[in-house]
């Protein structure tokens, strides 16, 4: 198994290799002046397992393009076979078919991935993992939430309560409270289906005078986390911390949260940023690791 770290997760992909004691090929990139990338593989990958790690967060398009030129340079060169680790999946969002004439833009990512010679893929707490289902390529979807809260793991967190968005997230809270030994419960939320905002029901919590923690897949433009904190502020929690798997963190989202009401935000280094404090790197090497990669 080698490693090939894309350009979006140069540092993840040494983390990787670090965790499973193999080999990083070098991969040279760089952009044209037209804003084109350029990929070129800078070592042997024939008959190799290739794992090509490439977060594609903003700017998606670009690191999506980046993801299929690196893969379809492996296929070229021979790999045996490709497994692509997406730690942050654009266009998982666009996961079904909502207004008529729309784009079912996962399932074109996906196709695209294939036809590159991507033969597995492995990403962290896609949005709708029921949705990777039926796309005809074996998609591992790993949870970073038990990760996430051990950062929280210290004494002055234990009976935290955990917290998240919609009822469909609840699984999250109460993963990330079988780590803090403490409750858990959710905020309903509602996406628009034509502007994709979101908002959030009021809703009676048990969080007065305690630590209440929101932890959440995704932070995008921060508006979903910045009502969720408000809310739980004025619901008289102590401290209230926002934690999500993908810290896009748009603009000053980080800011805005903070000025919310929130002791603090804390991300993963699915997508490098300022909050990634807590790596992935184990779990994307123990998968490898149990399916015999
Ligand atoms: C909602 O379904 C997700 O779990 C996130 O809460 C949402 O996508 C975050 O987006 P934003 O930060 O733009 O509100």
């Amino acid at each position: 198994m080698i490693i090939l770290p894309g350009p979006a997760s140069q540092d993840l992909a040494k983390r990787l290799v670090a965790e499973l004691k193999t080999r990083l090929v070098p991969v040279f990139f760089k952009k044209f002046p037209d804003g084109e990338s350029y990929i070129r593989i800078e070592g042997d990958v024939q008959d190799r397992h290739v794992i090509v790690v490439q977060t594609t967060s903003p700017p998606q398009d670009e690191r999506m393009m980046q993801l299929f030129l690196l893969a379809s340079a492996a296929k070229k060169q021979g790999a045996q076979r490709i497994t692509a680790v997406v730690p942050y999946f654009a266009y998982g969002r666009q996961d079904k078919i909502f207004l008529p004439g729309e784009a079912f833009s996962i399932k074109t990512v996906i196709d695209i991935l294939k036809a590159c010679g991507v033969t597995q893929i492995i990403t962290i707490n896609a949005h709708n993992p029921i949705a990777l289902e039926g796309l005809n390529i074996p998609i591992k979807d790993l949870s970073a939430i038990t990760l996430l809260a051990k950062h929280f793991g210290d004494k002055s967190f234990k009976g935290a309560v955990s917290l998240s968005m919609g009822k469909k997230g609840v699984a999250t809270a109460k993963e990330a409270a079988n780590i803090l030994k403490g409750t858990y419960d959710y905020i309903p939320t509602r996406r628009d289906r034509h502007t994709g905002k979101v908002s959030i029901e009021e809703k009676t919590l048990n969080i007065e005078n305690k630590v209440a923690i929101f932890f959440d897949d995704i932070i995008s433009s921060g508006g979903t986390m910045i009502k969720a904190v408000a809310h739980a502020k004025s619901q008289g929690a102590a401290k209230v911390y926002a934690a999500c798997v993908h810290p896009l963190l748009m603009a000053d989202a980080r800011e805005r949260i903070i000025k919310s009401g929130a002791d603090g935000v804390v991300g993963t280094d699915s997508v490098p940023s300022p909050v990634s404090v807590v790596s992935v790197a184990p779990i994307i090497a123990k998968a490898l690791i149990n399916q015999g990669a």
